[in-house]
């Protein structure tokens, strides 16, 4: 036997008897690009230090808040101010001399027996160390509460870790129905749990207006109401109710700040969406005149309709949303503001002597030349702010505007990166997250019925870059979403259900390695995935590697 072998099969033992009685083997979700486990564990106690350089206090202090619920331990982040190795007894957060190739979210987190270090070129990437750190623990580390009789035991691995596509997000409708502000930061958690980045916030729709605009107040005091919960729920399926019993609700400037706040603590970053020139019934109930039939409206008590639609044709229309985008961009400090424009209903404008009178004046053939007319005028309004436009899939029709990057829902990737145009896929097949979880409809709560069964293994296998665009041109495609409507969605524990665990589906989609994939190792991850979601009182699906029973055979993403 060479010296070399013996060696190698000296090392494995301790590895192989490490890993037995140490603790189990790792469940990271997403998987990391690369994670070597090691032998023996370095082990949480009372006089366990966490030491960070200065400007990576505040990621220090969310994983010690984290530590020291659970433990019950007194720890508390130390400023050290030098060092490029490890601490010993220490676990010891820094973006010094980290390696700037694993990219703006990127990490390193080695963990030995005497010391922890997580390094990253920034704190998105040291806040996604704290994430795989945690989860490298018991899942009691996620419990409201200490915990007594837990080895805090992390194992000993060394782990090289950045994500595939900077785009990782989650859309939540709160338009058709209400979630409050704290639900939302619920989900936020949640969310960042999983290295998701970016939550899609969809604040106006024909059923509702979420977001208090000063310059425009009967947007909220109006258009944030409707008479019922309607889409045939019980009233009892909701407590989102006024003092005076309509349904619905509203974030103040206020509440808007906080969560913005609240997800930047979490490196997410949020995309305001604002509907026009359709999908805004809300809107038009409260400010009739800037319709093309001048109303009167109310807010949509079910779906399928979408006849809220704004008329271009009149200036006034466009100095409404301009102070409407004006306000949304001061809110928001995130690149992009996205502005709907999916499934206009053309028929009011072929109807109104105006548009057309105005599709004469500016040489438009038809109704979509109007509609990517307008979307023009929107996103010079956009740009003026500071932000950028994106929209659905139709905004491509009669023309792209200039800048404008593509949410493909039913297609236009390929015509929108070929124009040079990002796009975030959004396929209905792979990403909607209101979709039927299993093809037994009659286990499942009420979920949209249009659609084919969204199942976990049919989530786990999304490729996100599409077959017809061109290796050349993939760079533009920024990465994917899953995106929950919720029409069939009274309440946010059936939000959580309809969420989790296709989010962590969704997260590996989004964050490892294609190669990588393996459902069968996925659903053992999830197992201890589900023990965190009972800590952290989540609301999930228990579904498994069984699920691909129902899962149809994939067509190659068009
Ligand atoms: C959409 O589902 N209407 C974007």
């Amino acid at each position: 036997m060479s010296l070399t072998l013996a060696w190698v099969i000296f090392l494995s033992l301790i590895v192989a008897v490490g890993h037995a009685a140490g603790p189990a083997a790792p469940a990271i979700i997403p998987q990391p690009q690369h994670l070597e486990l090691r032998a023996g564990a370095f082990t949480l106690t009372p006089a366990t230090r966490v030491d960070a350089d200065p400007g990576s206090r505040a990621t220090a202090r969310f994983l010690t808040s984290r530590l020291a619920t659970a433990t019950g331990y007194p720890l508390t982040p130390a400023t050290k101010y030098f060092g490029s190795g490890s601490v010993p007894g220490a676990i010891f957060l820094t973006t010094r001399h980290a390696n700037t190739n694993l990219g703006p979210e990127g990490y390193e987190l080695t963990v030995a027996p005497d010391s922890v270090v997580i390094r990253a070129p920034t704190q998105a990437g040291l806040f996604y160390g704290v994430q795989t750190l945690l989860q490298l623990l018991p899942p009691a580390i996620f419990s409201p509460g200490p915990v007594t009789n837990v080895a805090w035991q992390i194992p000993a691995v060394q782990i090289q870790d950045w994500p595939r596509f900077v785009w990782r997000g989650f859309m939540l409708d709160v338009s058709r129905h209400f979630f409050t502000k704290a639900e939302v930061e619920t989900l936020l958690d949640a969310l960042a749990l999983h290295k998701l980045n970016t939550f899609h916030w969809h604040l106006t729709d024909d059923h509702g207006w979420r977001i208090e605009i000063k310059a425009c107040p009967k947007l909220t005091s109006v258009g944030a109401w409707r008479s019922g919960v309607g889409f045939g729920y019980a009233s009892n399926s909701t407590t989102a109710y006024g003092p005076d019993g309509r349904y619905g609700g509203f974030y103040t400037q206020d509440d808007i700040r906080e969560v913005v706040k609240y997800a930047a603590a979490r490196h997410i970053t949020i995309v305001p969406e604002i509907e026009m020139p359709g999908h805004s019934l809300a809107a038009l109930t409260a400010y009739p005149e800037y319709s093309c039939t001048g109303g009167p409206f109310e807010p949509a008590m079910t779906g399928g309709v979408f006849n809220g639609i704004y008329d271009p044709a009149k200036e006034a229309t466009f100095q409404f949303l301009t102070e409407v985008l004006a306000e949304v961009a001061g809110l928001f400090p995130g690149p992009y503001i996205h502005v709907g424009g999916d499934e206009v209903p053309k028929d009011t404008w072929k109807n109104s002597p105006d548009c057309q009178a105005l599709m004469r004046r500016e040489g438009l053939k038809n109704e979509e030349e109007l509609q990517s007319w307008f979307v023009r005028r929107i996103e010079k309004i956009v740009n003026a702010h500071g932000h950028r436009l994106i929209g659905w899939s139709e905004i491509l029709q009669g023309g792209l505007a200039q800048n404008a990057t593509v949410m493909d829902w039913i297609g236009g990737a390929k015509e929108a990166a070929e124009a040079g145009h990002d796009v975030v896929m959004t396929p209905t097949s792979n990403c909607y997250f209101d979709f039927y979880q299993s093809s037994n409809r009659v286990a499942e709560p009420r979920a949209a019925a249009w659609g084919k069964p969204l199942t976990l293994a049919r989530m786990y296998a999304y490729e996100p870059l599409p077959t017809n665009v061109p290796p050349a041109l993939q760079s533009h495609i920024l990465g994917t979403q899953g995106n929950l409507w919720t029409e069939q969605i009274p309440n946010f524990k059936h939000v959580e259900y309809m969420t989790f665990p296709r989010a962590s589906a969704l997260a590996e989609v989004t964050w490892s390695a294609p190669e990588a994939r393996d459902f069968t190792d996925f659903s053992r991850r999830l197992r201890i995935q589900y023990q965190r979601f009972d800590e952290l009182g989540i609301n999930y699906r228990h579904g498994d590697a069984s699920d691909a029973a129902n899962i149809e055979p994939l067509a190659p993403t068009p």
